[in-house]
């Protein structure tokens, strides 16, 4: 068997997580693909600024695709035609995985698994309307166990031009329950020839691996992972080096990353704390998961309105816990 090539590393679009700041902090621990969150072909068609700062970027994010979700062909292509005018992304991804009611009540996201004919004409549509720009798309394996149609899904939508296909490996009916399932990731890797990025339960290095030698996919996207531990860039990419395994990350590395990012949080907010903080909140809470004392921790962490707060809960913690780190 032809030795693989190593995966490119995919940080997972993921609403209210994925903004510029923490894309850029994934990209520095080894990311190499980022996407920004989804966003509606109607917000894009609005303009507004909410929609903006979902879909701005940074230079060094490159390259970096912009997702958008809908339902309809028309204002999809003239969604990503939009967007390609206003912030220049490498690519534009095609969101058919999302299984929330809002979004799949009004046809769009992992609705289109339903209704191939659909899916056929959105791809179509966006892939003309974007020229140049290579469009790739994300789907789920199908939209409940007996309607399993991932290849048949893949095999459409790279007839339609799609240069790239992100599968997470569960129904939409699965929400996020139960498991990614790898084997028809790896079928579908067989059935198409553009490059299909696996994605779903990749928490460690280790599995990361064990997954990518038996799919043979192209890439690997971590999403939940990452949000609770961007360090898995670094530690998948060491393992694949096949070097020293990755350091263990200290109680204090952890700290000055979280301060870090906070303080990145607020320069995005023009310096405003308060809304930063209250944005990083659920973020916290995910990079302190599984830390010592992380019940009282957590809940001082709950109402935090302040970076000087931040700092000294910091310090306090890592006092008290140096020995764990
Ligand atoms: C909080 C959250 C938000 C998400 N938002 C998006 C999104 O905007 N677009 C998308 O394609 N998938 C979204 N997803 C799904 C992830 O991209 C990914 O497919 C899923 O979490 C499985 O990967 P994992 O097991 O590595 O987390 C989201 C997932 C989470 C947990």
């Amino acid at each position: 068997m032809a030795a693989q090539n190593a995966p490119l590393l995919f940080l997972a679009p993921m609403a209210g997580v994925t903004n510029t700041v923490f894309r850029r902090l994934c990209k520095n621990l080894g990311a190499d693909v980022l996407t920004t969150e989804f966003v509606s072909a109607e917000g894009i068609l609005h303009r507004n600024e909410r929609t903006r700062r979902y879909i701005e970027f940074q230079p060094d994010e490159r390259p970096v695709g912009v997702q958008l979700f809908g339902a309809s062909p028309e204002r999809l292509a003239e969604a990503a035609k939009a967007v390609i005018d206003w912030v220049g992304p490498d690519f534009i991804d095609l969101n058919f995985g999302c299984p929330v009611n809002k979004v799949v009540s009004r046809n769009g996201g992992s609705s289109l698994l339903k209704d191939c004919p659909l899916l056929k004409k959105v791809a179509a549509s966006v892939v003309s309307a974007a020229g140049p720009v290579p469009v790739t798309a994300k789907i789920r394996i199908g939209w409940d166990s007996k309607t399993i149609n991932a290849t048949e899904t893949a095999r459409i939508l790279e007839g339609e031009g799609i240069k790239r296909l992100a599968v997470h490996g569960r129904t939409k009916e699965q929400g996020y329950t139960g498991q990614a399932d790898w084997a028809v990731i790896s079928a579908v890797v067989s059935a198409v020839r553009i490059p299909v990025i696996g994605n779903g339960d990749l928490d460690s290095a280790t599995i990361a691996l064990a997954r990518w030698k038996e799919s043979g996919a192209a890439g690997l996207m971590i999403g939940r992972a990452a949000m609770n531990h961007p360090w898995i860039f670094r530690e998948i990419r060491m393992a694949l080096d096949g070097g020293a395994s990755a350091p263990v990350v200290g109680l204090r590395e952890k700290w000055d990353f979280i301060l870090h990012h906070a303080e990145l949080e607020i320069a995005w907010w023009n310096g405003v704390e308060e809304p930063a903080i209250k944005s990083m909140r659920s973020r916290l809470m995910s990079y302190t998961r599984g830390l010592p004392g992380g019940a009282r921790l957590r809940e001082s962490l709950q109402h935090l309105d302040s970076l000087a707060r931040l700092r000294e809960i910091a310090e306090e913690h890592s006092s008290a816990h140096n020995e764990c780190a």
